[in-house]
Protein backbone atom coordinates (compact mmCIF):
# COMPACT_ATOMS: atom_id res chain seq x y z
CA UNK A 1 0.00 0.00 0.00
CA UNK A 2 1.29 3.52 -0.95
CA UNK A 3 0.76 7.19 0.65
CA UNK A 4 -1.02 9.87 -2.08
CA UNK A 5 -0.39 13.34 -1.31
CA UNK A 6 -2.16 15.94 -3.56
CA UNK A 7 -1.11 19.66 -4.36
CA UNK A 8 2.64 18.29 -4.42
CA UNK A 9 3.91 21.75 -5.66
CA UNK A 10 2.39 23.11 -3.13
CA UNK A 11 3.71 25.00 0.14
CA UNK A 12 2.60 22.35 2.17
CA UNK A 13 2.29 19.42 -0.01
CA UNK A 14 5.94 19.47 -0.88
CA UNK A 15 7.54 19.34 2.81
CA UNK A 16 5.08 16.12 3.35
CA UNK A 17 6.57 14.47 0.58
CA UNK A 18 10.19 15.03 1.53
CA UNK A 19 9.35 14.51 5.71
CA UNK A 20 7.67 11.23 4.84
CA UNK A 21 10.42 10.08 2.12
CA UNK A 22 12.75 10.52 4.78
CA UNK A 23 10.73 8.30 7.35
CA UNK A 24 11.05 6.06 4.62
CA UNK A 25 7.11 5.41 3.88
CA UNK A 26 6.14 4.54 0.39
CA UNK A 27 4.89 8.16 -1.40
CA UNK A 28 2.94 8.58 -4.30
CA UNK A 29 2.84 12.43 -5.75
CA UNK A 30 -0.02 13.59 -7.42
CA UNK A 31 0.66 16.48 -9.88
CA UNK A 32 -1.53 18.09 -12.52
CA UNK A 33 1.74 18.49 -15.33
CA UNK A 34 4.43 15.61 -15.25
CA UNK A 35 7.04 18.04 -15.81
CA UNK A 36 6.85 18.89 -12.22
CA UNK A 37 7.57 15.36 -11.38
CA UNK A 38 11.15 16.38 -11.66
CA UNK A 39 11.66 17.95 -8.93
CA UNK A 40 10.50 15.52 -6.43
CA UNK A 41 12.81 13.34 -4.29
CA UNK A 42 14.18 10.37 -5.42
CA UNK A 43 11.56 7.07 -4.75
CA UNK A 44 9.05 8.99 -5.14
CA UNK A 45 6.07 7.83 -7.14
CA UNK A 46 4.27 10.62 -9.42
CA UNK A 47 0.93 10.39 -11.14
CA UNK A 48 -1.01 12.36 -13.14
CA UNK A 49 -3.83 13.77 -10.99
CA UNK A 50 -6.64 16.48 -11.22
CA UNK A 51 -9.88 16.53 -8.51
CA UNK A 52 -11.89 17.99 -11.57
CA UNK A 53 -10.91 15.03 -14.10
CA UNK A 54 -12.10 11.77 -13.41
CA UNK A 55 -10.38 10.15 -15.84
CA UNK A 56 -6.84 10.37 -13.61
CA UNK A 57 -8.51 9.02 -10.26
CA UNK A 58 -8.30 5.19 -10.62
CA UNK A 59 -4.38 5.03 -11.36
CA UNK A 60 -3.64 7.73 -8.75
CA UNK A 61 -6.09 5.79 -5.95
CA UNK A 62 -4.94 2.38 -6.94
CA UNK A 63 -3.32 0.93 -4.03
CA UNK A 64 -3.26 3.79 -1.44
CA UNK A 65 -4.82 3.18 1.76
CA UNK A 66 -3.51 6.84 3.31
CA UNK A 67 -3.85 10.40 1.72
CA UNK A 68 -2.74 13.65 2.37
CA UNK A 69 -5.77 15.99 1.09
CA UNK A 70 -5.59 19.80 0.41
CA UNK A 71 -8.10 22.33 -1.20
CA UNK A 72 -6.36 24.07 -4.15
CA UNK A 73 -6.80 27.65 -3.59
CA UNK A 74 -8.91 27.94 -7.00
CA UNK A 75 -11.93 25.26 -6.13
CA UNK A 76 -14.50 26.96 -4.41
CA UNK A 77 -16.86 24.67 -5.35
CA UNK A 78 -16.49 21.72 -3.06
CA UNK A 79 -19.49 19.69 -3.78
CA UNK A 80 -19.07 19.89 -7.90
CA UNK A 81 -15.22 20.08 -7.66
CA UNK A 82 -13.86 17.96 -4.83
CA UNK A 83 -16.40 15.25 -3.34
CA UNK A 84 -16.61 13.16 -6.24
CA UNK A 85 -12.88 12.53 -6.54
CA UNK A 86 -13.56 11.79 -2.37
CA UNK A 87 -16.15 9.69 -3.12
CA UNK A 88 -13.93 7.73 -5.48
CA UNK A 89 -11.38 7.14 -3.43
CA UNK A 90 -13.50 5.72 -0.50
CA UNK A 91 -14.34 3.56 -3.35
CA UNK A 92 -10.99 2.49 -4.38
CA UNK A 93 -9.93 1.85 -0.35
CA UNK A 94 -8.71 5.06 1.00
CA UNK A 95 -9.00 4.05 4.75
CA UNK A 96 -7.50 7.58 6.19
CA UNK A 97 -7.28 11.30 5.06
CA UNK A 98 -5.10 13.95 6.28
CA UNK A 99 -6.90 17.31 5.51
CA UNK A 100 -5.00 20.42 5.45
CA UNK A 101 -7.84 22.61 6.95
CA UNK A 102 -7.97 26.35 8.59
CA UNK A 103 -7.42 27.54 11.66
CA UNK A 104 -11.15 27.99 13.20
CA UNK A 105 -13.07 26.23 10.50
CA UNK A 106 -14.88 24.51 13.18
CA UNK A 107 -16.40 27.59 14.35
CA UNK A 108 -16.92 28.90 10.50
CA UNK A 109 -19.48 27.42 8.58
CA UNK A 110 -18.16 29.48 5.03
CA UNK A 111 -15.32 28.36 4.49
CA UNK A 112 -14.63 25.51 1.76
CA UNK A 113 -12.32 23.67 4.28
CA UNK A 114 -15.49 23.36 6.15
CA UNK A 115 -17.16 21.16 3.31
CA UNK A 116 -14.52 18.85 3.53
CA UNK A 117 -14.84 18.69 7.17
CA UNK A 118 -18.37 18.03 7.33
CA UNK A 119 -18.10 15.37 4.37
CA UNK A 120 -15.08 13.21 6.20
CA UNK A 121 -16.66 13.23 9.83
CA UNK A 122 -19.30 10.78 8.26
CA UNK A 123 -17.30 8.99 5.88
CA UNK A 124 -16.53 5.34 6.81
CA UNK A 125 -12.74 6.93 6.06
CA UNK A 126 -11.01 7.92 9.04
CA UNK A 127 -9.61 11.48 9.09
CA UNK A 128 -6.83 13.78 10.94
CA UNK A 129 -7.78 17.26 10.55
CA UNK A 130 -4.85 19.88 10.53
CA UNK A 131 -6.09 23.34 11.21
CA UNK A 132 -3.24 25.95 10.85
CA UNK A 133 -2.52 29.80 11.01
CA UNK A 134 -1.45 32.08 8.58
CA UNK A 135 1.39 30.57 6.72
CA UNK A 136 4.73 32.56 6.80
CA UNK A 137 5.33 31.38 3.15
CA UNK A 138 2.35 34.17 2.14
CA UNK A 139 5.18 36.50 2.97
CA UNK A 140 7.52 34.68 0.13
CA UNK A 141 4.92 34.34 -2.40
CA UNK A 142 2.25 36.82 -2.55
CA UNK A 143 4.02 39.56 -1.24
CA UNK A 144 7.32 38.55 -2.48
CA UNK A 145 7.63 41.48 -4.90
CA UNK A 146 6.77 43.81 -2.31
CA UNK A 147 9.36 43.17 -0.10
CA UNK A 148 12.33 41.93 -2.62
CA UNK A 149 11.25 45.25 -4.45
CA UNK A 150 10.28 47.70 -2.67
CA UNK A 151 11.29 46.90 0.97
CA UNK A 152 7.81 46.92 2.24
CA UNK A 153 5.37 44.74 3.78
CA UNK A 154 2.30 45.87 2.12
CA UNK A 155 -0.85 44.35 3.69
CA UNK A 156 -3.97 45.96 5.06
CA UNK A 157 -3.83 44.41 8.62
CA UNK A 158 -3.52 47.40 11.07
CA UNK A 159 -1.86 46.92 14.53
CA UNK A 160 -3.49 43.28 14.21
CA UNK A 161 -1.41 40.79 15.16
CA UNK A 162 -1.25 36.97 13.81
CA UNK A 163 0.58 33.55 15.03
CA UNK A 164 2.38 33.24 12.05
CA UNK A 165 3.15 29.44 11.02
CA UNK A 166 5.97 27.72 8.77
CA UNK A 167 4.39 25.47 6.20
CA UNK A 168 6.90 23.28 6.54
CA UNK A 169 6.05 22.48 10.40
CA UNK A 170 2.41 21.45 9.10
CA UNK A 171 4.57 19.33 6.36
CA UNK A 172 6.10 17.66 9.19
CA UNK A 173 2.98 17.04 11.01
CA UNK A 174 0.60 15.71 8.00
CA UNK A 175 3.94 13.67 7.82
CA UNK A 176 3.60 11.78 11.25
CA UNK A 177 -0.41 11.35 10.75
CA UNK A 178 -0.09 9.87 7.34
CA UNK A 179 2.89 7.71 8.52
CA UNK A 180 1.20 6.61 11.97
CA UNK A 181 -2.81 7.14 11.62
CA UNK A 182 -3.86 5.12 14.47
CA UNK A 183 -1.90 7.42 16.67
CA UNK A 184 -4.03 10.82 15.10
CA UNK A 185 -7.35 9.06 13.94
CA UNK A 186 -10.25 11.23 13.88
CA UNK A 187 -8.77 13.97 15.94
CA UNK A 188 -8.30 17.74 14.71
CA UNK A 189 -5.11 19.74 15.76
CA UNK A 190 -5.00 23.59 15.74
CA UNK A 191 -1.92 24.37 14.70
CA UNK A 192 0.11 27.83 15.34
CA UNK A 193 3.34 29.36 15.53
CA UNK A 194 4.95 30.07 19.30
CA UNK A 195 3.85 33.75 19.12
CA UNK A 196 1.42 36.28 17.71
CA UNK A 197 3.26 39.34 15.54
CA UNK A 198 2.19 42.53 14.42
CA UNK A 199 3.20 43.60 10.80
CA UNK A 200 5.42 46.36 12.39
CA UNK A 201 7.01 43.35 14.52
CA UNK A 202 7.69 41.24 10.97
CA UNK A 203 9.34 44.24 9.20
CA UNK A 204 11.41 44.90 11.72
CA UNK A 205 12.70 40.70 11.87
CA UNK A 206 13.13 41.32 8.44
CA UNK A 207 15.16 44.56 8.65
CA UNK A 208 17.38 42.78 11.08
CA UNK A 209 17.89 39.54 9.53
CA UNK A 210 18.22 41.10 5.83
CA UNK A 211 20.23 43.73 7.00
CA UNK A 212 18.09 46.80 5.25
CA UNK A 213 15.20 48.17 6.35
CA UNK A 214 11.86 46.66 5.44
CA UNK A 215 9.22 49.16 6.54
CA UNK A 216 5.03 48.25 6.91
CA UNK A 217 3.35 51.47 5.50
CA UNK A 218 -0.01 50.22 6.92
CA UNK A 219 -2.08 50.52 3.88
CA UNK A 220 -5.52 50.65 4.22
CA UNK A 221 -8.09 47.75 2.27
CA UNK A 222 -8.71 50.14 -0.84
CA UNK A 223 -5.27 51.03 -1.53
CA UNK A 224 -3.74 47.19 -0.64
CA UNK A 225 -7.03 45.75 -3.11
CA UNK A 226 -5.93 48.51 -5.76
CA UNK A 227 -2.34 47.90 -5.61
CA UNK A 228 -3.30 43.58 -6.13
CA UNK A 229 -5.64 44.19 -8.77
CA UNK A 230 -3.10 46.38 -10.65
CA UNK A 231 -0.84 43.77 -10.67
CA UNK A 232 -3.15 41.26 -12.10
CA UNK A 233 -4.37 39.31 -9.63
CA UNK A 234 -8.54 38.05 -9.98
CA UNK A 235 -10.55 39.76 -8.50
CA UNK A 236 -11.97 37.28 -5.86
CA UNK A 237 -8.44 36.23 -4.22
CA UNK A 238 -8.05 40.15 -4.05
CA UNK A 239 -11.45 40.22 -2.41
CA UNK A 240 -10.24 37.07 -0.11
CA UNK A 241 -6.55 38.45 0.78
CA UNK A 242 -8.66 41.57 1.87
CA UNK A 243 -10.75 39.90 3.89
CA UNK A 244 -7.99 38.16 5.65
CA UNK A 245 -5.98 40.69 6.72
CA UNK A 246 -9.41 42.08 7.41
CA UNK A 247 -9.73 39.76 10.20
CA UNK A 248 -6.25 40.25 11.45
CA UNK A 249 -6.99 44.03 11.56
CA UNK A 250 -9.08 43.22 14.35
CA UNK A 251 -7.67 41.52 16.47
CA UNK A 252 -8.97 38.07 15.24
CA UNK A 253 -5.72 36.29 13.97
CA UNK A 254 -3.63 36.03 16.90
CA UNK A 255 -5.20 32.39 18.32
CA UNK A 256 -1.53 30.46 19.95
CA UNK A 257 -1.74 27.02 20.65
CA UNK A 258 0.68 24.51 21.30
CA UNK A 259 -0.33 21.53 19.34
CA UNK A 260 2.46 21.81 17.13
CA UNK A 261 5.40 21.97 20.04
CA UNK A 262 3.44 18.77 21.69
CA UNK A 263 3.61 17.52 18.29
CA UNK A 264 7.22 18.16 17.14
CA UNK A 265 8.77 17.62 20.66
CA UNK A 266 10.64 21.16 19.52
CA UNK A 267 9.52 24.59 19.25
CA UNK A 268 7.28 25.93 16.15
CA UNK A 269 10.27 27.53 13.07
CA UNK A 270 10.20 30.97 13.95
CA UNK A 271 9.47 34.15 11.80
CA UNK A 272 13.46 35.30 12.12
CA UNK A 273 14.37 31.41 10.91
CA UNK A 274 12.13 31.70 8.28
CA UNK A 275 13.44 35.29 7.27
CA UNK A 276 17.12 33.80 7.07
CA UNK A 277 16.32 30.49 4.75
CA UNK A 278 14.92 32.47 2.70
CA UNK A 279 17.65 35.57 2.74
CA UNK A 280 18.30 34.63 -1.31
CA UNK A 281 14.47 34.69 -2.00
CA UNK A 282 14.03 38.39 -0.61
CA UNK A 283 17.13 39.90 -1.81
CA UNK A 284 17.66 41.88 -5.03
CA UNK A 285 20.84 39.86 -6.11
N1 LIG B 1 -1.84 30.43 2.97
C1 LIG B 1 -2.27 30.41 4.22
O1 LIG B 1 -1.93 31.25 5.05
C2 LIG B 1 -3.21 29.29 4.64
C3 LIG B 1 -3.57 29.17 5.99
C4 LIG B 1 -4.41 28.11 6.37
C5 LIG B 1 -4.89 27.23 5.42
N2 LIG B 1 -4.54 27.40 4.09
C6 LIG B 1 -5.08 26.47 3.10
O2 LIG B 1 -4.03 25.71 2.54
C7 LIG B 1 -4.38 25.35 1.21
C8 LIG B 1 -3.26 25.74 0.26
O3 LIG B 1 -2.13 24.94 0.55
P1 LIG B 1 -0.71 25.28 -0.06
O4 LIG B 1 -0.37 26.69 0.28
O5 LIG B 1 0.19 24.18 0.31
O6 LIG B 1 -1.03 25.20 -1.62
P2 LIG B 1 -0.42 26.10 -2.80
O7 LIG B 1 1.02 26.36 -2.51
O8 LIG B 1 -1.36 27.21 -3.07
O9 LIG B 1 -0.49 25.07 -4.02
C9 LIG B 1 -1.71 24.65 -4.59
C10 LIG B 1 -1.55 23.21 -5.05
O10 LIG B 1 -2.80 22.73 -5.57
C11 LIG B 1 -2.56 22.09 -6.81
N3 LIG B 1 -3.77 22.16 -7.63
C12 LIG B 1 -4.37 23.24 -8.14
N4 LIG B 1 -5.50 22.90 -8.80
C13 LIG B 1 -5.61 21.55 -8.69
C14 LIG B 1 -6.57 20.60 -9.17
N5 LIG B 1 -7.65 20.97 -9.89
N6 LIG B 1 -6.37 19.29 -8.89
C15 LIG B 1 -5.28 18.89 -8.17
N7 LIG B 1 -4.35 19.74 -7.69
C16 LIG B 1 -4.52 21.06 -7.95
C17 LIG B 1 -1.42 22.89 -7.40
O11 LIG B 1 -0.81 22.17 -8.44
P3 LIG B 1 -0.19 22.92 -9.74
O12 LIG B 1 1.26 23.16 -9.39
O13 LIG B 1 -0.38 21.95 -10.83
O14 LIG B 1 -0.94 24.20 -9.93
C18 LIG B 1 -0.53 23.05 -6.17
O15 LIG B 1 0.22 21.89 -5.94
C19 LIG B 1 -5.68 26.08 0.87
O16 LIG B 1 -6.79 25.23 1.04
C20 LIG B 1 -5.67 27.20 1.90
O17 LIG B 1 -6.97 27.70 2.16
C21 LIG B 1 -3.69 28.39 3.70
Amino acid sequence: MTILITGTTGNVGQPTVEALVESGEPVRAAVRDLDDAERLPDGVEPVVFDFTDPSTWAAAYDGVDRMFLMRPPPISNIERDMLPSLEAAQKAGVEHVVLLSLLGAEKNPVVPHRKLEDWLVPSPMSYTFLRPSFFMQNLSTTHLEDIRDRDEIFVPAGDGKTSFIDARDIGEVAAMALADPDAHRDIAYPLTGSEALSYGQVADIFSEVLGRKISYPKPGAIRFAWRMKKRGMSLPFVGVMTALYTVCRLGKADTVTNDLERLLGRPPISMRQFVGDHREAFSRG
